[in-house]
């Protein structure tokens, strides 16, 4: 995601990250009618470089899926954090109007992680797809493995009805797909974007967000 795109390509991108956008807050919106019980929801948080706090700092990959160093982060953070950005993103800027601490990325070793009021799988360059940036990303498959973990955890803390209880009230951001397109212009791809390849990153979408809703 970091390389810098033509004007049509970012259009496209942008346009597509927009639809995504309008798609993940639908899906909220139909979450959010379903909690019933008071007090904060914790934010589990998946995706590509629009919701990455650092997590590709900790894999082994390139700097085009990779934002620490300068000058990113020099305006809030004052240290590149890995986000793509100057400042926060739209996770945290979420995170903060939930009066939730900004989440930190959950591959970022440290004694003291605890997960009780979620945790940030995102990846930069991941898609839908597990072949897109393949080998250079955590892709959406493993980032729900890494939910799992979390879950586990949690059960092991707070025991299975505790944990259940933040995990259906929790929120769940999504930002994927943008790469699923823009990999095939950085690598110079040849597959098309067809309607038959869209068919199978909108099914691939799908599939993530039935198996997290199952997950919960
Ligand atoms: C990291 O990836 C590069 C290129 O794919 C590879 O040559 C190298 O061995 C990898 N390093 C580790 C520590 O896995
Ligand atoms: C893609 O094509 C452009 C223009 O032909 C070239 O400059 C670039 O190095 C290519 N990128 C890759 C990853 O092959
Ligand atoms: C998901 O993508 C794979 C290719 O990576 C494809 O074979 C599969 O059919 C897709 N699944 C859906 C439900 O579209």
């Amino acid at each position: 995601m970091a390389k810098p795109l033509g004007t049509s390509n970012f259009t496209l991108v942008l346009i597509i990250f927009l639809y995504l956008l309008t798609y993940c807050f639908h899906i909220h919106i139909v979450e959010c009618q379903c909690q019933k019980t008071k007090g904060k929801a914790s934010l589990f948080i998946f995706g590509d470089s629009f919701f990455d706090v650092g997590n590709n700092n900790y894999i082994n990959t390139t700097t085009l899926d990779q934002a620490n160093f300068e000058p990113y982060g020099e305006t809030y953070f004052k240290f590149p954090t890995g986000r793509f950005s100057d400042g926060r993103l739209i996770s945290d800027f979420i995170a903060e109007y939930a009066k939730l601490p900004l989440l930190p990325p959950f591959l970022q070793p440290s004694s003291q992680h605890s997960y009780y009021n979620g945790a940030n799988f995102a990846s930069a360059g991941a898609g839908a797809l597990v072949t897109t940036f393949q080998g250079s990303v955590i892709d959406m498959e493993t980032q729900l493995k890494n939910f799992k973990k979390v879950k586990s955890w949690l059960r092991n803390k707070l025991g299975k009805g505790k944990s259940q209880n933040i995990l259906s009230n929790a929120v769940y951001l999504f930002s994927i797909g943008t790469n699923d397109y823009l990999s095939l212009f950085v690598t110079n791809s040849s597959i098309p974007i067809s309607p038959q390849y869209q068919q199978m990153v909108v099914g691939n979408l799908t599939t993530i967000v039935q198996v997290s809703r199952k997950e919960k």
